[in-house]
């Protein structure tokens, strides 16, 4: 099976669980983290961190992995701070060659994390940590993206009061 015919199963899996859950945002991105974290042996860790723009923080809303003490991160702080900030994908091959990174736990080695918007606006992000050094490419980049704008498109402005 080539990875895009495996990446389009997972979104209609995806689809399918948002569809049983319709009505709970929360039960979604719970199912999207086990099942991400599931279907790819290099994702360790999968969480949704989403923005408090009062405050300027990011709030972990729903994860599968290891428990972190990070429930908190101010906007520019670590690599999710960053992305609050930068509206931009951040892809880290090697995290011991980040400055401003938030460690969760010894054994990440690298770390994805892609933007959330809603009408255009980045309210949130998925982030993506992988125990294996340098196992990202665009097609991780491409999957997160289609998942992030489904989660989008099915929960709407219940997002926005996580
Ligand atoms: N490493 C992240 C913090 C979140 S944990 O990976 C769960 C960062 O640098 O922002």
């Amino acid at each position: 099976m080539s990875s895009k015919t495996g990446q389009s199963l997972v979104l209609k899996e995806l689809e399918a669980l948002f569809s049983e859950s319709k009505s709970s945002v929360q039960q979604g991105l719970e199912a999207c983290c086990s099942l991400l974290r599931e279907r790819y042996d290099h994702y360790d860790w999968v969480g949704f961190y989403f923005a408090d723009f009062k405050s300027k923080t990011l709030h972990l809303k729903a994860f599968s992995g290891q428990p972190t003490e990070h429930t908190s991160i101010p906007f520019g702080k670590g690599i999710c701070g960053q992305v609050a900030v930068s509206n931009q994908n951040f892809m880290v091959p090697d995290v011991q060659e980040q400055e401003n990174y938030i460690a969760c736990s010894i054994s990440v080695r690298s770390e994805l994390v892609v933007p959330l918007f809603f009408k255009g606006e980045n309210i949130g992000q998925i982030d993506i940590d992988s125990n294996q050094k340098d196992p990202f490419s665009s097609e991780d980049e491409q999957l997160l993206e289609a998942c992030c704008a489904l989660i989008s498109e099915t929960y709407g402005s219940s997002l926005l009061s996580l």
